[in-house]
């Protein structure tokens, strides 16, 4: 069954079923039990309560390590301009083809039940059905990312959680890690932007910010980043109004989108790729596998190739959205991962992180099944419900053949030799604090933005730590000298008070 075609509803208000137990025998009341008598005890035999109390026990799966709250709904692909000249993904084989998909937008940092307005990035992903298979975009609303180094990743995550002692959000903890690990200065930029706040899930763009490869038959191969730009204008909120929406209205993204979707307003965004030969790539001003830094868009155009409306609510969020399974790892014929080592990372965290927290046959669940998949090699497990592949040999049998047909990978641009090193990718240096005064100055062209910024910075950093702080207004001077002392003087004064 392809999720986006499943039964619109499997509800009637004009029907009335039989109600039975689990196991589809009849019963008269499912709210009685059993006993002997008028006030005997309770009896051990009563399938239909104890399975119910069994199974309400069990109602919880583990929620996402990061990217736990979120909303998401179904929609649809269509291919706006023709890119047959520097990949054959399937996807995007002709003008007017359509393809269908589930999204899910998210927070990343706070737990299942946190506020939607909070300030941080926002998770942006797409698992589109394509004839070849399911290609997943595990993106975020902003096109940098805080580290380049992999191995950092929990170690930056467990700062923007909670203090282990007090079970409190630490602003000394979120700031000394930002401060001691500045190639994250870019993303702080756009965190602390009022784009850290979006006025809901359908105001904000979505970007790949990881390098890929999308490649031809013939092995070659260019370098792409993907933009989605937002059909219905960024919108955003105030630090102020987002902290006034957190208490009155916490699932304020997950409605706008619900009713909107139900409404017929269907949004949408325009997506775009950016593309760099291997030859360009190798002389660009940047390094390509480094994911704090944007390829900037008057030196590397955004190319047009089509338009993604979401257009149908789930039926329900357990089953299509708490149980979809994203990764960056789900990739298709004709695009390949760069050598990005963060990249690299994710195409093993997340098909991990699915076996733990919905089984090793996740990709069964039907919001997550493919059109078609043909994989008898892997069988069994728990959960194994589309049939296990029934008497189909579990091996490569010569009594029953089956057709592999040829990928062609790409032609190696990248050649590697050289001995093992245990290293990070580079050490901060100043390089890293251009980008990031770049978006300072696209700041400073909207009245209010720089204020805003300095506004949402220091109300968060007054909490910190006196040395973390000063720390913290180094860094920012190293954007720009009156950017620091801006948020030096106005952090100190709210600690004070
Ligand atoms: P340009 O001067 O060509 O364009 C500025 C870009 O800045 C816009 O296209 C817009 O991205 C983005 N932008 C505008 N306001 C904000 C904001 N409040 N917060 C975050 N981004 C904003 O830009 P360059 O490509 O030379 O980049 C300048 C800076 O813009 C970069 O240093 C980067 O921080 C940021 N940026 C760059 C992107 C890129 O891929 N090149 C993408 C997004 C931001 P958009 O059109 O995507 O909305
Ligand atoms: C979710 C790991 C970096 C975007 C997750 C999850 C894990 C994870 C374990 C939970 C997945 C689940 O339970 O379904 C990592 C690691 C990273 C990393 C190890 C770096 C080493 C990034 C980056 C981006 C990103 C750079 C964006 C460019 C997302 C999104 C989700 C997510 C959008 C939510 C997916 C959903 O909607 O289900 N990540 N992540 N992550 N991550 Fe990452």
């Amino acid at each position: 069954m392809v999720a986006n075609d499943a039964p619109a509803s499997t509800f009637r208000y004009n029907e009335t079923p039989v109600y039975t137990t689990s196991n589809g025998a009849p019963i008269n009341n499912p709210e009685g039990w059993q006993r002997p008598g008028s006030m005997g005890p309770l009896l051990l035999q009563d399938f239909h309560l104890i399975d119910q109390l069994a199974h309400f026990d069990r109602e919880r799966i583990p929620e996402r390590v990061v990217h736990a709250k979120g909303a998401g709904a179904y929609g649809v692909f269509e291919v706006t301009h023709g890119i047959s000249d520097i990949t054959s993904i399937d996807m995007f084989g002709h003008v007017g083809k359509k393809t269908n998909c589930v999204a899910r937008f998210s927070t990343v940092g706070g737990e299942k039940g946190s506020a939607d307005s909070a300030r941080d990035p926002r998770g942006f992903s797409v698992k589109f059905y394509t004839d070849e298979g399911n290609w997943d975009w595990v993106y975020n609303n902003t096109p940098v990312f805080f580290l380049r180094d992999p191995t950092k990743f929990p170690l930056f995550i467990h700062t923007q959680k909670r203090n282990p002692q007090t079970n409190l959000k630490d602003a000394t903890m979120f700031w000394d890690y930002l401060s001691t690990h500045q190639e994250a200065i870019h993303q702080v930029m756009q965190l602390f932007s009022d784009r850290g706040t979006p006025y809901s899930y359908r105001h904000m763009n979505g970007y790949s910010g990881h390098t890929h490869k999308w490649t031809k038959p013939d092995g070659s191969f260019v370098y792409t980043q993907v933009h989605l730009k937002t059909d219905q204008g960024i919108k955003t909120f105030t630090n102020a109004e987002a902290g006034k929406m957190a208490s009155e209205n916490p699932d304020w993204h997950t409605q706008d989108l619900f009713e909107a979707i139900k409404k017929g307003e269907h949004p949408s965004w325009t997506v775009y790729v950016q593309v760099l030969t291997p030859e360009q790539a190798e002389k660009f001003r940047w390094n390509i596998f480094d994911l704090t830094k944007v390829w900037p868009q008057k030196e590397v155009p955004l190319r047009p190739i089509g338009k993604l409306t979401l257009n149908k609510n789930v039926e329900n969020y357990f089953a299509e959205i708490e149980q979809v399974a994203f990764s960056p790892s789900h990739l298709v014929p004709g695009i390949e991962p760069s050598v990005d080592p963060v990249l690299q990372s994710r195409l093993f965290s997340y098909p991990d992180t699915h076996r733990h927290r919905l089984g090793v046959n996740y990709q069964q669940i039907p919001v997550n099944a493919p059109l078609r998949a043909f994989n008898p090699y892997q069988r069994d497990g728990s959960m194994a419900v589309n049939g296990n592949y029934g008497a189909n040999p579990n091996y490569p049998s010569s009594y029953r053949k089956l057709t592999y047909k040829p990928v062609t990978p790409a032609a190696t641009h990248e050649k590697w030799s050289g001995s093992a090193v245990h290293a990070l990718f580079q050490d901060v240096n100043d390089d890293d604090f251009v980008q990031a005064k770049g978006l300072w100055d696209v700041l400073g062209r909207t009245p209010g933005q720089q204020d805003n910024f300095i506004g949402n910075v220091s109300g968060h950093l007054c909490a910190a730590h006196q040395d973390t702080r000063n720390r913290t207004y180094e860094m920012f001077s190293r954007v720009d000298a009156s950017l620091g002392k801006a948020i030096k003087e106005q952090t100190d004064k709210q600690a004070n008070q």
